[in-house]
């Protein structure tokens, strides 16, 4: 669907590194370090797209440890021009459900303690706008990839970023939804971030696994082993609708 040379990106959270497995890998190290896996290259007929999963290739960096910057700086020196974070997340907000899938459009900062900018006193500051987080072209391009693919997604909402790895209390959750949020992640920030100061556009598609803490009777991992492969699927078919050059 997306017919321009730009060069895209996914950047994987839970249960999605298997997305690339038997694919070439390019490894890459940054001045802030080595991203948490090497690059692998998936094909979509003839677009290259780069896959980086940001747990590690043996899924043991949790979120509070993941080198953020690395990630994002190595997707920038391969020519990156776009990134889709495809993040986990738990729903607060009645309307969705675990198994669907969201594009939010709005998220809120809890984390602390994550290197999280590329101004470090060594280089000219960049106070970067935020006011729109993600990208609406990049928004835009994947609701339309959703339609042709026939998948619903909760099209905007507010992602809020809590620090992990631990899931939240009942009364967190309350407190972010006084707080405008329907969505809970762990893993946005700082990507949404350094990719604006980098340069690059990025939008969130979010598997939604669970209910938030407090909003549901079941067992919250029971929950995220039954809907994950749904959401799942639902996120490949638009992502292989994004990039099919003949659609
Ligand atoms: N909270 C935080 N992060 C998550 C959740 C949640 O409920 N589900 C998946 N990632």
């Amino acid at each position: 669907m997306v017919k321009e040379e730009k060069q895209y990106a996914i950047i994987a959270g839970s249960g999605l590194q298997e997305l690339a497995a038997e694919s070439a890998e390019q490894k890459v190290t940054t001045e802030f370090g080595d991203p948490s896996s090497p690059i692998r290259v998936l094909l979509y007929g003839d677009r290259s797209v780069l896959f980086l999963g940001r747990h590690g290739d043996d899924f043991l960096i949790p979120p509070h440890k993941i080198n953020y910057r690395a990630n994002v700086k190595a997707l920038q020196q391969l020519g990156v021009d776009c990134i889709i974070g495809m993040n986990t997340v738990g729903v607060i907000t009645a309307d969705a459900h675990p198994g669907e899938i969201a594009l939010p459009d709005q998220l809120t900062d809890y984390t602390h303690d994550r290197e999280h900018s590329i101004y470090d006193g060594t280089n000219a500051i960049v106070n970067v706008e935020f006011t729109e987080p993600f990208s609406g072209t990049l928004r835009k391009a994947l609701l339309a990839a959703a339609a042709i693919a026939k998948v619903d997604v909760r099209d905007g909402g507010v992602y809020a970023v809590t620090q992990g790895p631990r899931l939240e209390t009942a009364a967190e959750v309350d407190r972010l939804e006084r707080d405008g949020a329907d969505f809970v992640g762990m893993t946005l920030m700082p990507e949404a971030s350094l990719a604006m100061e980098l340069g690059m556009q990025y939008a969130s598609l979010s598997l939604i696994v669970n209910y938030a803490a407090g909003r549901s009777e079941n067992a919250i991992h029971a929950e995220v082993d039954a809907s994950t492969m749904a959401a799942k699927s639902k996120a490949v078919a638009v992502l292989a609708a994004l990039f099919d050059a003949d659609a």
